[in-house]
């Protein structure tokens, strides 16, 4: 039986992390059971590799999207930890969970018809910023290292350019709203803030104007049905071949040779 759990099994799913053949093995308790899984793989990989499959809780992979929040402890360790699943690599002895959703305060607002007082709007919305403690447990909980106290001070001082800044990098994970003892969804909040800042405190980007105007003019629907109408291999060859922004491009210079699109 130990040799079983510790016999390396194919991945189900995606070709990134395909596990050496080295790879030690390591417990992992997911959802309160136990599990042998390669030390190489992040949790997200590893929750795969224990035979569950995702219908929610996953996207990007990238850490980018936010859809993979998950809390976990370490044996014998009170501290409860939290980060993204396609980000944080799997330990001995952690007991994982996934946070599918979070219930956030999303209210409902019009950006055109919100009145002459930004700040007031924000009150109005998510009265809830305002019952801040100051506990900084949002802060210790960001897996993007933002610190959500301060864009949270930032909002109830006013200063919701600062607050826009602050908050840029939010994945939308809502880790952070999930330990708040005041109950606030900060990120929903922070959400409004920049939405109000970009259509307020920023100029207009004349380029996305003209974008807008040429995808409702049709610009891209022939396009569209084309890559709609491929196989899957040949969307993946596409996919594959396609050009790429060289990293070390400077920023907003790089420009790709097949240009009829743009
Ligand atoms: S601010 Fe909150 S929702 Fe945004 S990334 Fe940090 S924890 Fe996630
Ligand atoms: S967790 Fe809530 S109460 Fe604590 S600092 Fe963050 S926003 Fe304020
Ligand atoms: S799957 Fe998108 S951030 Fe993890």
């Amino acid at each position: 039986m130990a040799d079983e759990k510790n016999k390396l099994k194919p991945l189900a799913t995606g070709d990134r992390t395909i596990p050496p053949e080295d790879a030690k093995m390591i417990p992992v308790f997911i959802m309160g059971r136990e599990y042998t899984v390669p030390e190489t793989l992040t949790v997200m990989k590893a929750v795969e590799y224990a035979g569950y499959t995702y219908v929610r809780g996953c996207g990007c992979r990238g850490g980018i999207c936010g859809a993979c929040a998950t809390f976990y402890r370490f044996i014998g360790d009170y501290k409860l930890r939290a980060g993204l699943a396609c980000q944080t690599i799997v330990e001995p002895n952690m007991i994982i969970v996934q946070l599918p959703f979070f219930p956030a305060n999303r209210p409902g607002y019009d950006l055109e018809n919100l009145g002459g007082d930004p700040h007031e709007a924000l009150r109005s919305l998510y009265p809830e910023v305002f019952k801040c403690v100051g506990c900084g447990t949002c802060t210790r909980t960001c897996p993007m290292d933002i610190d959500v106290m301060d864009y949270i001070a930032l909002m109830k001082r006013g200063d919701l350019k600062g607050a826009a800044y602050k908050s840029f990098d939010c994945v939308l994970c809502g880790l952070c709203a999930s330990r708040c003892p005041a109950q606030i969804s900060q990120f929903t909040a922070a959400m409004f803030v920049r939405r109000l800042y970009g259509k307020t405190g920023l100029p207009r980007a004349a380029h996305l104007e003209k974008r807008v105007e040429e995808v409702k003019g049709g610009k891209y629907e022939k396009v569209m049905k084309e890559l709609v109408a491929k196989d899957m291999e040949e969307v993946k060859k596409l996919y594959v071949d396609r050009e790429r922004e060289p990293d070390l491009a400077e920023p907003g210079k790089w420009l790709p040779e097949d240009k009829k699109y743009l």
